[in-house]
């Protein structure tokens, strides 16, 4: 049976470890340590789930409660994917952000993955990276 928890007071190394159980790792900082520590302590909306002790999933998101949730990452462990985990992780976000819009940058690995859950994809997404200038 698969639990799911509210809140970032996690150990780190176990979510750092779910984060290299998935295809996730590749796309997120896990070698800095400090850093992903930071990306967890600042989150203000995380789920997780649980089959017993072990991480299996997480949805680690930046939120106001009130318009918008950015859902920075949202990974299930390689052996638990395909059983109802990140849609049941997104539920929780959706009913916990309340008013807000979730929105997030699909990994191309998951880009099928959205549409299927009923999210819409937006066709005006823009990004500006840390050292890019603005002009
Ligand atoms: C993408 C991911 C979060 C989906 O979570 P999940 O718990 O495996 O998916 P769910 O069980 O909620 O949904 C299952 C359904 O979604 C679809 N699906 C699952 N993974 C998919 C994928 N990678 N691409 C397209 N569709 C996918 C299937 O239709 C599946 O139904 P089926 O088993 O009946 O065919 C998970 O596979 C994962 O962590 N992937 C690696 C990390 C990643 O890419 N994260 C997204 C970053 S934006």
């Amino acid at each position: 049976m698969i639990t799911y928890r509210l809140g970032n007071d996690l150990d780190l190394d176990q979510v750092v470890e779910l984060y290299r159980s998935c295809s996730l790792g590749a796309r997120r900082p896990v070698d800095e340590r400090e850093r992903m520590g930071r990306m967890l302590r600042n989150a203000n909306l995380v789920v997780t789930a649980w089959d017993g002790d072990l991480l299996v999933g997480i949805a680690r998101s930046l939120t106001d409660f009130a318009y918008a949730t950015y859902l920075s990452d949202l990974a299930v462990r390689e052996t638990h994917q395909r059983l109802g985990i990140g849609k049941e992780l997104m539920r929780i976000t959706q009913r916990e952000g309340g008013q807000a819009r979730i929105v997030l940058l699909s990994a191309p690995a998951a880009a099928t993955y959205y549409p299927q859950a009923g999210l819409t994809q937006h066709p005006s997404a823009w990004t500006l990276g840390p050292e890019d200038a603005i002009r």
